[in-house]
């Protein structure tokens, strides 16, 4: 099986719903408890696409969706730009075959390309696999917020992981030092 990753189009929409609809109702990796339509992720989609950031879809040679990834700003304010927070999910039948490493390096190499400086992920301190998956391209753990989040009826902790993509000292330059 051949698995390749490219960005996402109309046509992968309902394979991103059910990824989606799986974490919002069987996990902690989302902490949202509606599942949504593919109205919703199709909107998603074209708002992500329309300011020119990624939403990367890993298929197989049918173009079943085994997993997506993207990234969006991670706060509103001016002096954020140069830092994107991510998410990255596998289809549930499709753990541990590696398609969470291909779309998190894409995406990495999407963020450099972008120029941007610091990728964060906000992760459920519980979620190991997640943060080994992110340990292994070199994020590090840059806190956790105990009891933050709330699911299936017990407290949560978001862990924040951070990688810093580059090293100019000119935050709107594109010198290298
Ligand atoms: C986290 C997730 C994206 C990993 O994707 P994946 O396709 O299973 O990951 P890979 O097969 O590429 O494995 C990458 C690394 O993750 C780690 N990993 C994956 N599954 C693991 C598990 N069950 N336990 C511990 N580590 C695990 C390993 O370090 C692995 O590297 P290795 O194979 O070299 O040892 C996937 O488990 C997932 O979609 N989970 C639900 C959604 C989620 O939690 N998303 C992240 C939200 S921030």
């Amino acid at each position: 099986m051949q698995i390749h990753v490219r960005d996402a189009g109309r046509e992968d929409i309902d394979g991103i719903v059910e990824i989606y609809n799986d974490a919002v109702s069987n996990t902690t990796a989302i902490w949202n408890e509606i599942e949504v339509d593919a109205a919703n992720r199709l909107a998603w989609l074209e708002d992500r696409q329309c300011v020119g950031y990624p939403v990367l879809v890993a298929v197989d040679e049918e173009g079943a969706v085994f997993g997506y990834a993207s990234f969006g700003d991670w706060r509103a304010w001016d002096g954020y730009r140069h830092t994107v927070e991510h998410s990255v999910y596998t289809h549930k039948d499709h753990h541990g075959l590696g398609v969470g490493t291909r779309l998190l390096s894409a995406l990495i190499e999407r963020a450099r390309h972008l120029g941007k400086h610091v990728m964060v992920a906000g992760i459920e301190a519980e979620n190991i696999a997640s943060i080994k998956l992110h340990q292994k391209f070199g994020f590090e753990h840059a806190g956790r917020l105990k009891e933050v989040g709330t699911k299936f009826g017990k407290w949560l902790d978001l862990a924040f992981l951070q990688l810093v993509l580059d090293s100019r000292k000119d935050p709107d330059g594109c010198k290298a030092p």
